[in-house]
Parts: structure tokens; sequence; C-alpha cells
């Protein structure tokens, strides 16, 4: 029976990881997934996930089950973070449950619209490879459009034209900010615009929100995915703190769905129990219940967002010192200065990428996705002089 399988690649992404352990060489740089760096190169634990991390072993009663939705409490409490403080459920009708990971927030989300008529699936490419798995996965109909542009802006038109072309069981996945793999966000006007195509077309949206805080701000990152939600009756939002709180594996995320009037939660709802119940079952606690404490305490919130903004800084000093050496070889750098998030995309051939990890020891995903967290005041020399090497 199980000769009748045939082999897979490893996850491309994921396999670097492994390479790059495996590289002895004292000066390598690790540009691979997408984690948060400092400028020292570590990944520590925050220190607001540390202190709450301790509470929770001192408070916690008991690790009976809590069922499919998870903790509520973490859910419920991230809510005013994503959709605003003025009415976070939007006159209750968004509701939410937790996901193990943004990735099983993406999983619900699309096997839940696929469930309820979604035929196709416009899609924004490159998008995070994980997407394209996801959807042939369930089987939904990706419809490609581009989301860049040559000069390293988002190419409105063409999500536009995508919304334009979009039939009545049609779909559109948007990231909300910091976008995988190009780190090409849309403007704030640019938003208004895309929120009132999707709203005079009627395209059910779904809003990958894997990266909130890491781009301008906790708020100006949610910008898009309200004006958005704002416009329409229905959407479905994946919510991931795998970033933003650095809980990478203990896998931290929540689903949400806003429908046309309250009444109408209770079955999706129902819904999306069933299918976390045949897949996951249960999300894992511990990381959502590190951050309900965290979101209960005024001055851990304050910990936390300053971490973040740490980061962000960080992060943007990165992009400034790329954009500042403009070329290295054929390789302009300057569009990375404007871009958001952990990423940026150099236009570099597969073969350029693995000159760059076999002659310099500089690992990057295929795509030519660089993580922008991985470089520092320490390397970011040798890795321009290496990108103009390879590219002169
Ligand atoms: C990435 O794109 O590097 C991250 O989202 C990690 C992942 O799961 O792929």
């Amino acid at each position: 029976m199980l000769e009748r399988l045939a082999p897979q690649s490893p996850d491309a992404l994921l396999a670097l990881i492994k390479l790059y352990g495996a590289d002895e060489r004292p000066d390598k740089i690790d540009l691979g997934v997408g984690v948060y760096r400092t400028g020292q190169g570590d990944t520590p634990v925050f220190g607001a996930i540390k202190a709450a991390e301790r509470k929770l072993v001192e408070e916690q009663e008991t690790k009976a089950y809590l069922g499919p939705e998870g903790d509520m409490g973490f859910v419920n409490a991230l809510k005013p973070y994503i959709f605003g403080k003025d009415d976070p459920t939007m006159g209750g009708r968004i509701q939410g449950m937790q996901t193990p990971g943004g990735t099983g927030a993406v999983r619900l989300a699309v096997a839940l619209a696929q469930k309820a008529g979604v035929e196709r699936l416009h899609m924004g490419t490159p998008s995070w490879p994980n997407h394209g798995q996801i959807l042939a996965d369930i089987a939904l109909e990706v419809v490609p459009f581009k989301h860049a542009s040559p000069d390293g802006t988002a190419n409105v038109e063409a999500l536009l034209a995508a919304i334009e072309s979009a039939g009545p069981n049609d779909s559109v996945l948007l990231h909300a900010c910091c976008h995988n793999p190009t780190g090409i966000d849309y403007t704030d006007e640019e938003w208004d615009t895309i929120a009132e195509a999707i709203a005079a077309k009627g395209i059910f949206p779904i809003i990958d929100a894997a990266y909130q805080g890491l781009g301008q701000g906790m708020e100006e990152d949610a910008y898009g995915l309200r004006r958005v939600l704002g416009a329409v009756p229905e959407a479905f939002v994946a919510y991931s703190c795998d970033k933003n709180f650095g809980l990478y594996r203990d896998r931290v995320g929540a689903f949400y769905a806003m429908t046309e009037t309250p009444d109408g939660l209770d079955t999706v709802f129902s819904n999306a129990n069933a299918l976390a119940r045949a897949a996951w079952s249960m999300p894992p606690d511990h990381g959502g219940a590190a951050v309900r404490l965290i979101l209960r305490d005024p001055s851990l919130v304050e910990n936390w967002l300053d971490e973040l903004t740490q980061m962000r800084e960080r992060m943007r000093k990165v992009r400034g010192v790329l954009a500042d050496a403009g070329m290295a070889g054929s390789v302009d750098l300057r569009p990375l200065g404007i871009q958001n998030g952990l990423f940026g995309m150099l236009p570099v051939t597969p073969e350029q990428v693995k000159q760059l990890r076999e002659d310099h020891a500089i690992y990057m995903a295929g795509s030519g996705r660089i993580n922008i967290a991985g470089l520092h005041m320490g390397n970011i020399r040798k890795f321009i002089d290496a990108v103009a090497a390879v590219t002169g």
C-alpha cells in the first residue's frame, strides 16, 4: 500500500533551516525562514511572554480540555488590537476562535469559505508559498494576479482588475500588512479604493494578518483590514501571534468571521468548530494563554508593545542602510526602504541564490526572498558586497 505514495520534496523554506544549521562557516548569514532576530542575531523570548509564562505556571489550575474554540479569553482580548478599540465586534458581528498558528487560521478560513460555496480564490502572486500549498490541498481553484510592480510598489491595478473579473462565488485573499514575501503593502489610499471595489463587486474577502505591528505600528498595520471590514457585509480574518509575540513554535493564531448580522455567527462557528475538531480537535493552549495574560495586564501590554517597537525600528534601520546602498551589482536595493515587515524580494535567479549560499554562506529562499531581520550592522556590508559580486 504505502509504496504507492510518491515522494514529496521537503518544504523548501523549512529545509533551509537544516542546511543553515549544518554550515560551519562562522560568518554565515541566515535570511531564510521568517523569524525576527536582534542586532546580535538572536531570537529571544519576549520579556512580556516570560513574565506571562511565570504567571501561568503559578495560576493555571488545570490542563483539562477547553474545546475546539480554544481559549476565548485570548481570542476576545485580541479583538480591540485587530478590529479597533471603538467597536471591536462590529456591533456583535465578529466572533473568533483560537487556531494552531496563522497556518491553522488560514486553513480554517479557506476550508470554511469553500464549504460555504466559494469556488475560486483570487490571490496576488508571489504569495507565502504555504498559501498555495494549503489551497492545493483543499483543491480550491486559485486565480492569480500580479501583486507587485517592477518598481517595488503594489500593482493595485492588477488587484482591481481581478476583483472586477470576479464571479459570484469568488473570494480574494489579501495580506493585511508586511506582505510575505515581497514586503510590498498597499497605501491607505489604495486600501480605500480596494475596500470600495470589494464592496461594490460583492467578492468575499479573506484577510491574512500574520505580522501586525512589524510594519508601521499596531494601529497603522490594521488600517486596510479595518477599512475592508467596514465596507463589506461578511469577511474572514486569519490572525497570527507567532511573529508579533515571538511565539513561533508555540503556534498561536486565531480565526475571526464577520457576518452580515450577529445571528449569522452561530452557524458559521458551528461549522468552524466541526472543521477544527476533525483537523486538530483543539489548538495548543500554552501560547494563547500567555498572550491572554499579557493583554489583561496593562504593564505587560506596555512591555510587549515596547519590545515590538524595538523590533520594528531595528528593521526600519536595516532597510534604511540597504536603501542607502543603492545598487548592489544589478540589484536595486532602494525599494526595500519603503517596504514593510520581515521580508523583501531581490531580483536574483535561483542560480544566484545558490551562489550566494555556496560562495558567501548567505541563506535565502530560492525565490530571492530575504528576511530583513537576519541582517545587522555587523553583517550588512558583507551581504551587500556579496549581492554585488554575484549579480555584477
Ligand atoms: C515564513 O514565511 O518564513 C514564515 O511564515 C514561516 C513559515 O511557516 O513559513
